[in-house]
């Protein structure tokens, strides 16, 4: 690949600055690869992580030189997304995702019920019609199922329906939460490991009180996540793991933070209410404005984020309108 996008801290510690660098800087478009050969281009969509594709389109297969080309934008954007001109079929959907590593065919733990695509078990179907006032899927910082062994590589999402407006997902980039602590704070947390927990204690409460639409705040009975979605308390057992507090990036070799609200429950051999305050300091820092980015989905959009350096966070802000999304994962091939 001829090009690559330096990130904003490379920038800050002095790399040479090219002209590419200075397009970004302008938010401009840019070629990916060998720009001779191909079509593909790059929309950077915020300074801290993600990009649009232009010059990708689903509707056939992609050579494996394109591919490359996705596969290095991903790696170097941490998110991104492909507008397709029409429906993709379950079938097209598993073909893109399965190039990411190895599908993920697994449901997931408890408390989640996954309702899946007809006959595709691999996948998820995340739906909220227009009249459900409840919780949503993933309405809180987190990386997908870091309380497993093996986490998810990374997520490809199909936006099958998008709502008018909101419905939104954000994303966070956790090289640059882990480049901005001080060399202190980075020295402590180098040598640490949490553990992960799929009960959500500290997530569920700020899903609950975080959802919000343009004409209206939660009443107490909406305060609730949907039946349809999560089980009930007596039908199975919380799983658990503990991961460093800082993960090297098995491709870039990057360092990044590696706790989340949805799951990180405290340090290992720690207590909860010891581990707290610096948890939450790094709830906090994480998500940073500056690190984030936010999409509008259009139906037919496809996105693929790296869920080993990357947060998201899915918008509730869309009462009165349907959303539904199908969401393909696929599993780290070892532990972080
Ligand atoms: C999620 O998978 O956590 C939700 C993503 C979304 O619906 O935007």
């Amino acid at each position: 690949m001829r090009w690559q996008k330096k990130s904003l801290v490379d920038d800050r510690r002095g790399f040479a600055v090219s002209e590419i660098d200075r397009l970004v800087r302008q938010g401009g478009v840019h070629p990916m690869g060998d720009a001779k050969a191909s079509k593909i281009e790059l929309q950077p969509l915020a300074g801290g992580l993600g990009g649009r594709l232009l010059g990708v389109d689903l509707s056939r297969p992609l050579d494996d030189s394109e591919f490359a080309d996705v596969y290095q934008a991903f790696l170097d954007h941490l998110v991104i997304f492909i507008s397709n001109r029409r429906a993709l079929s379950p079938e097209e959907h598993c073909a893109f995702a399965a190039r990411f590593g190895e599908v993920d065919y697994s449901p997931f733990s408890y408390p989640f019920k996954t309702p899946t695509v007809e006959g595709h078990t691999e996948i998820l179907l995340n739906v909220k019609e227009a009249n459900d006032r409840s919780i949503n899927v993933g309405g809180f910082w987190h990386a997908d199922v870091t309380y497993r062994e093996r986490p998810h590589k990374a997520a490809i999402i199909y936006a099958r329906e998008a709502p008018p407006y909101g419905g939104d997902t954000m994303f966070a980039n956790q090289y640059l939460a882990y480049e901005t602590l001080s060399p202190g704070l980075q020295r402590m947390l180098d040598g640490m490991s949490a553990e992960h927990s799929s009960g959500m204690p500290h997530a569920g409460e700020s899903a609950r009180f975080a959802s919000v639409s343009r004409t209206s705040a939660p009443r107490p009975e909406d305060r609730k996540f949907s039946a349809s979605l999560y089980a009930k308390a007596d039908d199975g057992e919380e799983s658990r793991t503990t991961h460093p507090v800082v993960r090297t990036h098995p491709e870039t070799r990057r360092k990044c933070l590696y706790v989340n609200r949805g799951f990180t429950t405290r340090f290992s051999d720690m207590t909860v209410e010891e581990s707290r305050p610096l948890l939450e300091y790094l709830w906090q820092h994480a998500s940073r404005p500056e690190f984030t980015c936010r999409y509008r989905w259009s139906q037919n959009d496809i996105g693929v984020w790296d869920n080993r350096c990357a947060l998201h966070y899915a918008l509730n802000d869309y009462s009165g309108h349907r959303r539904e999304m199908h969401r393909i994962s696929v599993h780290e091939p070892t532990r972080p």
